[in-house]
């Protein structure tokens, strides 16, 4: 993967040798459920709205915040009772697996089989990108969620280096403390505090990551390891503000952009809301891999999957499955929202450092075996795992129970959940 992604990166012109784009449709209209409202997330669905409506396509609008899809997914599930589906779907991982069983996914083979899309995908993805041999879902993006951001000045006042390990990360908290600005923002709800505890649960080892969040196994579970993760997700809990709760992540970012806030822990979501107020890494911000992390990548991608509509839709259905997919819209589309591109041919070039970082990043742990689907994100376990796990982290990061219980109710609530 990292050898196509270099020859990637050294044509011109953010052209892919060998692709070539497929017309299906000049007309009619797509209807988009989706929960990208924050100030970066609309830029970049903006992209998509564009270029169909440059195709002649009208785009019907169906957003319904929150982040990781919780409320899009309830909405969706009214949508389909009642018989009438959108055009397509913003979602993750196990909900796409989920509403495949159902029967009600369309079939995008025909366009994934004559645009190549099995040879420029990576596996990975398309474990959710397909149900029983066949396309259904079009994959926009691969996010990930180990990234911490930090303000460039209030991180030069605190010393200027960017923590290696999680006691240089404490270090550095400590003295932004003492200049007097929030240390860190974060944990506003049972989401956001989940994002966090991927990268602190991914911060003890791989294999420990493995074992409990995709494995779910009972004994890392409830573990030594596990109580000292939620240990260090209550230590940082103690650095953030006590207006907190409720706050939406897009929010934490504002604080960070404008240097009241120190840091946040966020996936790459969070450098399209700094781009997005036209602040440069490097300059204004800096992003890293969170402490103790470095070489592993916790991912989710965005897919938009595509519902049975009918005939009179199909056109334009395809038509956007296919211009998701087109190399220089991955490009586009991605350096506005922070992910990267899904394709692993796409190059580099159009991309700032952090975006190049994410490239290279996904492309080595996928060769290293270090790459591990986001539990947070719904890319680990099936949903009801998933939600049993936010409970316990919620109520461990909101201090209602304490990192020993958290450990063995995350085991009992994962037992239940499995049935
Ligand atoms: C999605 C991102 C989105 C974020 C916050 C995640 O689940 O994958 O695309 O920006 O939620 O809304």
């Amino acid at each position: 993967m990292l050898r196509k992604l270099l020859i990637g990166t050294m044509l011109a012109g953010g052209l892919v040798a060998g692709y070539s784009a497929t017309t299906y449709a000049a007309g009619g209209s797509v209807e988009v459920l989706h929960w990208w409202t924050s100030g970066g997330e609309a830029a970049a669905l903006d992209v998509l709205k564009k270029k169909l409506e440059s195709q002649g396509i009208t785009w019907k609008d169906m957003p319904v915040a929150g982040g990781g899809g919780e409320q899009a997914m309830t909405t969706l599930r009214a949508r389909v009772t009642a018989g009438d589906p959108p055009t397509a779907v913003q979602a993750l991982g196990y909900d796409i697996t989920d509403w495949a069983k159902q029967g009600v996914v369309g079939d995008l083979s025909d366009v994934a089989n004559k645009e190549g899309w099995d040879k420029v995908i990576p596996g990975a993805l398309q474990n959710f990108a397909k149900y029983d041999g066949k396309w259904i879902a079009a994959p926009v993006n691969v996010h990930s969620t180990n990234w911490l951001w930090i303000n460039k000045k209030d991180l030069d006042a605190a010393g200027g280096k960017a923590p290696e390990s999680w006691d240089e990360l404490i270090a550095v908290l400590d003295k932004m403390k003492a200049n007097g600005i929030i240390p860190i923002v974060g944990g506003g709800n049972a989401w956001n505090a989940a994002t966090m505890f991927d990268s602190v649960v991914l911060s003890l080892g791989t294999d420990f990551y493995k074992a409990s969040m995709v494995d779910l196994d009972p004994a890392a579970l409830s573990g030594d390891k596990m109580v000292e993760a939620f240990t260090r997700l209550s230590k940082l809990r103690s650095y953030v503000d006590d207006n907190f709760s409720g706050r939406e992540w897009n929010l934490d970012s504002a604080m960070v952009i404008e240097g009241k806030a120190g840091m946040q822990i966020m996936g790459d979501w969070a450098k399209g809301e700094f781009v997005h107020a036209k602040k440069k890494p490097g300059e204004d911000f800096v992003c890293i891999r969170f402490p103790g992390t470095q070489g592993a990548v916790t991912f989710n991608s965005d897919m938009f999957m595509m519902f049975k509509v009918g005939e009179d839709k199909k056109a334009a259905q395809l038509q956007m499955a296919s211009d998701i997919m087109s190399p220089d819209f991955q490009s586009s589309f991605n350096v506005v929202k922070g992910s990267v591109p899904a394709r692993t041919d796409v190059p580099d070039t159009a991309f700032d450092a952090c975006g190049k970082k994410g490239i290279k990043d996904l492309a080595e742990a996928n060769e290293k075996g270090t790459l591990f689907g986001s539990m947070s994100q719904g890319y680990a376990s099936p949903a009801a795992i998933k939600n049993a796990m936010y409970d316990v982290i919620t109520r461990e990061y909101n201090g209602d129970i304490d990192p020993k219980e958290a450990a063995k109710e995350l085991a009992a609530a994962v037992a239940a959940a499995k049935g």
